[in-house]
């Protein structure tokens, strides 16, 4: 480890470099209009103190030129705070289109990664140099956050709801991974490590170790094991929707509402399936709450994102088993009228 004194974490990502001069700025305005307020403090107090018994203050005319300028020039300086904030904001919200996903669960006390390929983590999470790396988070149990100083990221990790953030690491190495929102005893403990290799280095790394089957063909074992096959069938119509081009589609309910066919979408529908029916389809799947983990939600909806894709998609599952998925509506097969649609409620 490097002894020298650092007043800001090691910069690994881009978005590092934009916080930091956000951090920057805003550190400089306070430190300069501080020490501004405390000088004018003690000169006017020494100044202007009271001299004599009976002193009267004289008659004070509004000096405007000034008045203006207390309150323009911290209006720049705020408002500049403001757009830089919000676009650095955005930028760390909106992850790129090419962004490769990893999914991360979080529990007491540890953190679990999945990549979608097939290869597992804990505490640990490799990724390749100069590529967007996209989180998708959540948690078995409590709140947690995904704090990686090195990369500027730090979100909260929540039961229930999946989270994501993102980071494109600029520097092979080491980087710390801490939790950092308190969650229990060992909170202190639920620690880990980033590595940041080069592309070649971390093929090798994806293509050794255990080596199993991508996400989304052990999400079609599990497809296959809870039988929802029986009635999410591709061959013909059955009691629930057909999946294949699903992902990332709108989708009609019933309640006369579209959604988007996301991850969220997906895991509630597993979860819960009564809250947003498909329009034309029955109310009639039982709930897989209690059945599946956190890690199982994930595998299927990879196999459902699978499915979502043309032809040779490197996570596309194997082939035979299913046929190639179409690019059509989410809601294909007979799902209701005009699918796609968005309606007024
Ligand atoms: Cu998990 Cu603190």
């Amino acid at each position: 480890m490097n002894p020298t004194f650092r007043l800001l974490p090691e910069q690994a990502s881009t978005t590092a470099v934009h916080v930091d001069h956000l951090a920057i700025y805003l550190m400089t305005v306070a430190v300069i209009f501080s020490t501004l307020i405390f000088f004018f403090i003690f000169y006017f107090a020494v100044k202007y103190r009271r001299r004599a018994e009976h002193e009267r203050t004289g008659d004070i005319k509004s000096p405007l030129l000034l008045e203006i300028l207390w309150s323009v020039i911290p209006f720049i300086l705020m408002m500049v705070m403001f757009t830089w904030g919000a676009s650095v904001f955005f930028e760390m919200s909106r992850p790129p289109d090419d962004a490769m996903n990893v999914y991360v669960v979080g529990k007491q006390w540890m953190w679990k990664a999945q990549h979608v390929e097939g290869q597992r983590e804990i505490n640990q999470l490799h990724v390749p140099l100069g590529r967007p790396v996209r989180l998708t988070m959540t948690s078995e149990d409590v709140i947690h956050s995904f704090y990686m100083p090195a990369f500027r990221v730090k979100f909260d990790v929540l039961p229930g709801r999946y989270t994501t953030a993102w980071f494109h690491p600029t520097k092979p190495g080491q980087y710390h991974l801490f939790c950092a929102e308190y969650c229990g005893t060992q909170h202190s403990g639920m620690i880990g490590s980033i590595y940041v290799m080069e592309p070649a280095e971390y093929e090798t790394w994806l293509a050794g170790g255990a080596g199993g089957e991508s996400l989304a063909a052990n999400g079609q074992k599990l497809f296959q094991y809870l039988a929802c096959a029986n009635c999410h069938r591709t061959d013909k119509p059955g009691r629930g929707p057909n999946l294949e081009g699903l992902f990332g589609t709108p989708v009609q309910l019933t309640s006369g509402e579209t959604v988007n066919a996301d991850e969220a979408y997906v895991r509630e529908s597993i979860l819960n399936p009564s809250a947003k029916v498909v329009a034309g389809f029955q109310n009639i799947m039982p709930t897989f709450q209690g059945l599946v983990t956190e890690e199982d939600l994930l595998q299927l909806i990879e196999y459902v994102k699978s499915l979502a894709k043309p032809k040779g998609q490197p996570t596309a599952p194997p082939s035979g088993a299913m046929p190639p998925a179409l690019a059509g509506r989410g809601t294909s097969g007979k799902a209701g009228p005009k699918s796609g649609t968005v309606q007024k409620r």
